[in-house]
């Protein structure tokens, strides 16, 4: 049986190696956060991070993640206190919620490269996730909060950021 990293954890699958990820998490690792939307690579609902990358685990066949790291929407933070986590609440972000963990994914990927991107890098960034709720300007406004918040945070004195 193959066996993955998740969330920190190594588990046991029991799957064949051309299974797409997204079925893994779901269905055998009950990990429901991480959304079945299309099926084909074209909305971003599925949207885990590989090594840090976020990729579209409907796409990813079970025998490429083999060695790798993989991060689903429970495992991206302790306590569902990542900064775009907590930026989602304060905006008001979802509507439906159906996009919003494959949002919060795709947007963590950049922010953990940028904290300081442009309102364009944002909305390039974020392209391919769709929301049929059309809450799009929100994600923008938290995304852009939470890279602000990174960005305060990382500036804070060392004895600031302790407490
Ligand atoms: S379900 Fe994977 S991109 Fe839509
Ligand atoms: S909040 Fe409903 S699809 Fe995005």
């Amino acid at each position: 049986m193959p066996t993955i990293s998740i969330n920190g954890r190594n588990v046991s699958v029991d799957a064949a190696n051309d299974t797409p990820l997204l079925w893994v998490i779901r269905e055998q690792l009950q990990m429901t956060g991480t959304k079945f939307g299309c099926g084909a690579g074209l909305c971003g609902a599925c949207t885990v991070h590989v090594n840090g990358e976020a990729v579209r685990s409907c796409q990813t066949a079970l025998s490429e993640v083999a060695g790798k790291k993989i991060t689903t929407i429970e495992g991206l933070s302790a306590k569902g206190d990542h900064p775009l986590q907590k930026a989602w609440i304060l905006e008001q972000v979802p509507q439906c919620g159906y996009c919003q963990s494959g949002q919060i994914m795709q947007a963590a990927s950049l922010l953990a490269k940028n904290t300081n991107p442009t309102k364009d890098e944002v909305v390039a960034h974020m392209d391919g996730n769709l929301c049929r709720c059309m809450t799009y300007s929100r994600i923008q406004k938290a995304i852009m909060r939470a890279a602000n918040d990174m960005r305060t945070a990382s500036n804070a004195p060392a004895d600031r950021r302790a407490t």
